[in-house]
C-alpha cells in the first residue's frame, strides 16, 4: 500500500520569523495526521523549519538542489548543504523553474540523480500547458518529461522518489484539474513507469496531484485510485488551509 503523502510548496514566501509562526501554528493541526507531511521551503527557511519541526510529524524539503557536489554555480544549492542542515525531500522540475529559470528534462535528471546519491528523497514534477493539453499532447509531454527525467534511474532508487503531475494550467489559477482529468494522467504517468521498470515497481510509485489543490476539493481528488497526494502552493502558506488538506 502506498502511503498518502501531502506536501506544501511555499514557492517564494515567507520570511523566517513568518515560518516560526507558521509551523507553530501547523504542528498541533496535523499532529494526528494519518498521511505523511512535508513542507517545502525556501532555502533561507529551512534550518528554521528543521528546529521548529523537530520531534514532530512534519518533514521539511527543498525546492530544488544543484546536480553538482560543489564548485563554481553561483546561485546554487548543493544535495551536501541541504543535508547537513536536516532536509529531507526536495522539489526537483517544478514547471515555474522549467517556465521561467530554464530547467529541461536533461537537468531535472541530473538534479534527481544528486538528490539521491545523497540521500535526499526528490519530488519530481511533471505536467502539461494548457495548450499543449488543447491540443490533445497531455500524455506525449508527461511521457517524454518522465522518461527524460528517470533516464539512467534506478528501480531501487525509485522507491525514495515522489513524483508530482501538476498540469501547468492548473497551478496558482484555482482553476483545478477535475478529478477524472487528474486520475486519469497520473494513471497514465504510473503505466509510462511500469513500461520503464515493471508493473510491480510502479505499483509501488508515489504520485501526487497538484495545481489548486485546496481544503475544498481534497478530498474528491484524494478519492481517486492513483492519486497518492499532492503539491500544495497556496494553500499550504496558511496552516488552517492546509492542514484541512492533510486530513482530506
Ligand atoms: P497552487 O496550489 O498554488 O496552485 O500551486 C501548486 C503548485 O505549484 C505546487 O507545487
Amino acid at each position: 500500500m502506498r502511503k498518502p503523502i501531502i506536501a506544501g510548496n511555499w514557492k517564494m514566501n515567507k520570511t523566517n520569523a513568518e515560518a516560526e509562526k507558521l509551523i507553530g501554528e501547523l504542528k498541533p493541526l496535523v499532529a494526528d495526521a494519518k498521511c505523511e507531511v512535508v513542507i517545502c521551503v525556501p532555502y533561507t527557511c529551512i534550518a528554521t523549519a528543521v528546529k521548529a519541526t523537530a520531534g514532530s510529524n512534519i518533514a521539511v524539503g527543498a525546492e530544488n538542489v544543484a546536480w553538482a557536489d560543489a564548485g563554481a554555480f553561483t546561485g546554487e544549492i548543493s544535495a551536501e548543504m541541504l543535508k547537513e542542515i536536516g532536509t529531507e525531500y526536495v522539489i526537483i522540475g517544478h514547471s515555474e523553474r522549467r517556465q521561467m529559470f530554464g530547467e529541461t528534462d536533461e537537468t531535472v535528471n541530473k538534479r534527481t540523480v544528486q538528490a539521491l546519491k545523497n540521500g535526499l528523497k526528490p519530488i519530481v514534477c511533471v505536467g502539461e500547458t494548457l495548450a499543449e493539453r488543447e491540443s490533445g499532447k497531455t500524455e506525449t509531454v508527461v511521457k517524454t518529461q518522465v522518461k527524460g527525467g528517470f533516464d539512467g534511474i534506478s528501480a531501487a532508487d525509485l522507491k525514495n522518489v515522489v513524483v508530482a503531475y501538476e498540469p501547468v494550467w492548473a497551478i496558482g489559477t484555482g482553476k483545478t484539474a477535475t478529478s477524472e482529468q487528474a486520475e486519469e494522467t497520473i494513471k497514465y504517468i504510473r503505466s509510462v513507469f511500469a513500461d520503464l521498470y515493471g508493473k510491480s515497481v510502479a505499483d509501488e510509485l508515489r504520485i501526487q496531484y497538484g495545481g489548486s489543490m485546496n481544503p475544498k476539493n481534497a478530498s474528491e481528488l484524494m478519492a481517486q485510485p492513483d492519486i497518492d497526494g499532492g503539491l500544495i502552493g497556496g494553500a499550504s502558506l496558511k496552516a488552517e488551509d492546509f492542514a484541512k488538506v492533510v486530513k482530506y
